[in-house]
């Protein structure tokens, strides 16, 4: 198959490529586009020979469900049973980087939702995205645009490296502002919620609509055969052939620790630190996370410096353990994982 890239430009051209994105997806076909958080693998979400398409191109094991794209919070009534929870949540976070978990309608096609009796559905907030959902009429049936097991693509490039050959077009529409995939609730009657994926939203943010339970999944190691909330939790996800240890403590006796390591290896810290490490250990081995203090640009760098810490073939790659508030909790789970 001969996958198109074709480029968002500001110009008229724009509408074009929507135009022909959305043509490819009512035909069946398999469209990466960008939103917020990561580049999407779209398909029509009402037709299960679509659906089937994205686990084949992706690798990915049929019992891990895929999100549905809709255009506004309203749409989830044509294939899932809301609440006045969903309507809070939808007020405040959409469109946005959250994904609500619910109980599915018939409408909904069982390859879509891996079988389960619910459905994820997220309106995502970058234009492209939502202009190619309201192009195509109908929801869109999206998992991240990476092969299964690799990081979730950031940018195009990212999507391209993975996916060339594998789908019909590639929509490039810049780097993603966020850089980690949506947070994730699934609501559990009354005004309770279960977090089963941390992200930009955060679960302060969400406790200010409701009760908050975090899945055992977001912060733990899963014992072999344990059951999981969300299937997606219990892959080895987003992991990189080198390995990633996490290091607690201080910035200074981390520096001292990975300074006094004896064999090559590359690391993963904040700018301020970039000139200590790169003397030591080179330019092509040290990674800039970002400011100190400023997480969400970690979370932003996070799956790009795991595609490049590949690349540069070292064994071991060093990182600081993230705080597990706010923002940092998406960090850590995202990290724990790989
Ligand atoms: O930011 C995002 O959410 C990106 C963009 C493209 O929207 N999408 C994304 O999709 O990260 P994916 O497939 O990589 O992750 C979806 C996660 C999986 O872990 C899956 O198990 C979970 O959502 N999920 C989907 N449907 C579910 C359901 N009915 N119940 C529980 N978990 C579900
Ligand atoms: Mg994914």
């Amino acid at each position: 198959m001969i996958t198109q890239l074709v480029k968002i430009e500001g110009t008229e051209n724009d509408a074009l490529i929507i135009n022909e994105a959305a043509e490819i997806l009512r035909r069946g076909g398999l469209v990466a586009f960008p939103t917020e958080t990561v580049y999407g693998l779209g398909a029509d979400g009402t037709r299960d020979d679509a659906a089937m398409a994205i686990y084949s191109a992706k690798g990915r094991p049929a019992d891990n469900p895929l999100i549905l794209h809709i255009a506004k919070a309203a749409d989830a009534e044509l294939y899932a049973y809301t609440s006045p929870l969903y309507y809070e949540l939808s007020k405040r976070f959409m469109p946005g980087p959250l994904t609500i978990v619910l109980p599915a309608k018939e409408t909904v096609p069982k390859e879509v939702r891996a079988s389960l009796p619910t459905v994820a559905v997220r309106c995502p907030a970058h234009p492209v995205a939502h202009a190619l959902i309201k192009k195509a009429g109908v929801a869109i049936a999206a998992p991240s645009a990476n092969l299964s097991g690799s990081p979730s693509p950031t940018c195009a490039k990212h999507v391209y490296d993975d996916m060339n050959g594998r789908i019909d077009m590639i929509i490039d529409g810049g780097e993603c502002e966020i850089g980690v995939e949506s947070t994730i609730v699934k609501l559990l009657g009354d005004d309770s919620m279960q977090l089963l994926r941390p992200g930009k939203i955060t679960k302060e943010q969400l406790e200010d609509v409701g009760r908050v339970v975090v899945a055992e999944a977001v912060t733990g190691e899963l014992k072999p055969g344990q059951v999981v909330e969300s299937p997606g939790m219990k892959y080895k996800h987003y992991a990189p052939k080198s390995q990633l240890i996490l290091l607690k403590g201080n910035n200074k006796s981390r520096q001292n620790y990975i300074l006094s390591q004896n064999k090559p290896c590359a690391v993963m810290c904040y700018t301020e630190e970039l000139e200590l490490f790169r003397e030591t250990l080179g330019d092509n081995f040290v990674f800039d996370l970002g400011p100190e203090h400023d997480t969400l640009t970690h979370c932003r760098h996070l799956f790009k410096l795991l595609r490049l810490a590949d690349l540069s073939g070292v064994e071991v790659i060093y990182a600081p353990l993230p705080i597990k508030e706010g923002i940092g909790l998406a960090l850590y789970n995202r990290m724990i994982r790989a």
